[in-house]
Order: structure tokens, then C-alpha cells, then sequence
């Protein structure tokens, strides 16, 4: 694979309207807590949270999502341009409204999510051939948008050897992982790593007896477990390896994922070494989750760099 300095990446993936409720615990059943955490209406979406992670990180973001007929459309379309992605292959479906997210977490940084898919639903694969022109150097899908559009996307990139790089959340027990492999990457989180493979990723050997399971499922260069406080699990085939976690102050795990594939991306195609752009891809969700929000919280290229810095960390750069 070649590498390169800024290298182009297409997301093809989901755009919301995340509606934050911060708590000090989700309420029970039939309970009404009155929270006085504070709440924000911000964009996010898996997709166009790794799509601004990607710009953030140094690379040519290209992103292709679906927004529905209102006004969050535009005032996307505008903070996405803002934010420096490439937004040409993102359109409006004139009958649905724009995807979202109802996000509720807890003191503790935990989330749990409920999305309204809207526009997303209306991604075709038409839409997506199209922003191939873009000549991505990787494909980023996610689990968001429609199966068939996931599955026909793939199969373009695999014909134009285009690497693909899959974040494999949201996930569903009933998706044909199969027919999207061969990929370069293939990401879960730990929750998605038990949803497809009924493994519970929890220590070394779980990690790779889940990996060996998706092996099954799904051809993929490389395994990566995303495990959150527990770290990164890395599988090739043949060698597995853990990467350790951060010790960090979490307060909102929601986007962690989506910037961890992000970087991961990035890196990987800057570098070329997969196990560098797992550690990079670390100190990416670790940095993310100290931050409140969805695609505000992704950090930069020197984020990473200055928490490598006062960490004293291994990983260097130029
Ligand atoms: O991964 C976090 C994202 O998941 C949120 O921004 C929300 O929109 C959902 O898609």
C-alpha cells in the first residue's frame, strides 16, 4: 500500500442532529428525573463524526451522506465546510427529514443512543458510485446507513482496489458481514465484538478467540478491537498484540469510536505501520472522551502529538 502525507479519505456513512441530554443515571421505567446536567443540540452522526475527525487529523476528508428536506440541512451543509470537509457528495432527499440522535449520558461519561435514521435511509448506492470519483485512498463505511448501499459501496471499492476500512458499528447480529470482505480493517467495539461473534471481548484470550470468530465472518487483514478503558486488541491472522488504555478522566464516551477509526485511517495510510496507527488511534479516543459532544469533541493532529508529549509515550513524530 502506498503511503501518503495528507491522504484522501471517503466517508460513506450517516449525518444526524444529535439531541445530548446529560443525567446524573437514566431514569427507570415510568420515573421523571429532573437533571440539571444541561442538554445541546449539535451535529453528529457515526458518519460525519469520523468524517470531521479525518479533517481534524490531517486528512482530505471527503464525506457522502444523505440530510432531509429542513432547515438542519443547511446549517450542516455550512459547519461541515466549516470544519473542511469536502461536502460535494452529500445531498437533500426532498421527502425525509434529517437523521437523529437522541444521546443520554451519564456522570460517569457512558452513553446510550437512539437513532431516527430520516434522510440516512435514503443513501443509495447511485450516490455513493458517484462520490467515488472523489479516487479516495480508503473507503470508511459504518453500519448507519442502508445494508444494501453498505454492501454495494464495498463491492465498487473492492473492484477499484480501493482498501476499506470498517467500522462496524452500529451493529446488527443479521448483517451479512461476508459480503463486504475482503477488507483491510475491520473495527468493532467490544458490544458489537459480542453482537456478531456472541464472544465477550473482556481479556487476552476472549480478544482473540472473538477475533478468530469474525475471521469466520468476515475477511479482513486486520482485526482491531475497540475496548475502550481495556484499550486496542490487534489481530493480523496471526499475530495479536493488546495496545494498553490511557488512564484519562472520561465524561462523554459518544464519538470515542468514530474518532478512534478515524485516526486509525489516517494514520495508517500517512505511516503504512498498522500498529503505529493503533496507538495513534488510542490516544485519539482517550483525548475524545474527555470531551463533551459528539463531532466537537474529535481532536486534532496536535492533540495527539502534545498528549503523546506529556505522557512521555513511545509513538513519535516528525
Ligand atoms: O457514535 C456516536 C454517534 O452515534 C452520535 O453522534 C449519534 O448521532 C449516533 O449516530
Amino acid at each position: 500500500m502506498l503511503t501518503k502525507k495528507r491522504p484522501v479519505i471517503l466517508t460513506v456513512s450517516s449525518a444526524n442532529i444529535d439531541l445530548t441530554a446529560n443525567m446524573p443515571y437514566i431514569p427507570s421505567a415510568g420515573q421523571t428525573l429532573k437533571s440539571n446536567y444541561g442538554y445541546s443540540i449539535t451535529p453528529g452522526g457515526k458518519g460525519a463524526n469520523a468524517a470531521f475527525a479525518v479533517s481534524r487529523l490531517g486528512g482530505e476528508s471527503v464525506f457522502c451522506a444523505k440530510l432531509g428536506n429542513d432547515d438542519y440541512a443547511d446549517k450542516l451543509m455550512e459547519m461541515y465546510r466549516k470544519a473542511g470537509i469536502n461536502a460535494d457528495y452529500i445531498t437533500e432527499d426532498p421527502e425525509e427529514r434529517t437523521g437523529l440522535a437522541l444521546v443520554m449520558v451519564e456522570r460517569d461519561g457512558v452513553n446510550r443512543i437512539v437513532t431516527y435514521p430520516g434522510a440516512n435511509r435514503r443513501l443509495s448506492y447511485d450516490d455513493t458510485a458517484y462520490a467515488m470519483e472523489c479516487c479516495p485512498d480508503a473507503l470508511i463505511l459504518q453500519m448507519e446507513i442502508e445494508e444494501d448501499t453498505i454492501i454495494d459501496t464495498a463491492g465498487y471499492a473492492r473492484r477499484t482496489d480501493v482498501p476499506i476500512i470498517v467500522d462496524a458499528g452500529p451493529a446488527s447480529k443479521d448483517f451479512p458481514l461476508n459480503s463486504l470482505g475482503p477488507v483491510e480493517i475491520f473495527s468493532p467495539n467490544e458490544e458489537e465484538t459480542y453482537i456478531y461473534t456472541g464472544i465477550r471481548p473482556t481479556g487476552k484470550d476472549s480478544c482473540l478467540k472473538a477475533c478468530m470468530a469474525l475471521s469466520k465472518l468476515i475477511k479482513a487483514k486486520y482485526y482491531i478491537l475497540k475496548l475502550g478503558e481495556r484499550g486496542v486488541f490487534f489481530y493480523d491472522g496471526l499475530y495479536h498484540d493488546i495496545i494498553t488504555p490511557h488512564k484519562v478522566k472520561a465524561v462523554d464516551t459518544t464519538s470515542a469510536g468514530d474518532a478512534f477509526t478515524a485516526a486509525l485511517a489516517v494514520e495508517y495510510l500517512r505511516s503504512g505501520d498498522i500498529k503505529r496507527a493503533c496507538e495513534y488511534a488510542n490516544i485519539a479516543g482517550a483525548i475524545t472522551v474527555t470531551r463533551t459532544g459528539s463531532f466537537n469533541s474529535v481532536p486534532c493532529h496536535d492533540d495527539i502529538r502534545e498528549f503523546a508529549e506529556q505522557r512521555d509515550l513511545k509513538i513519535k513524530f516528525d
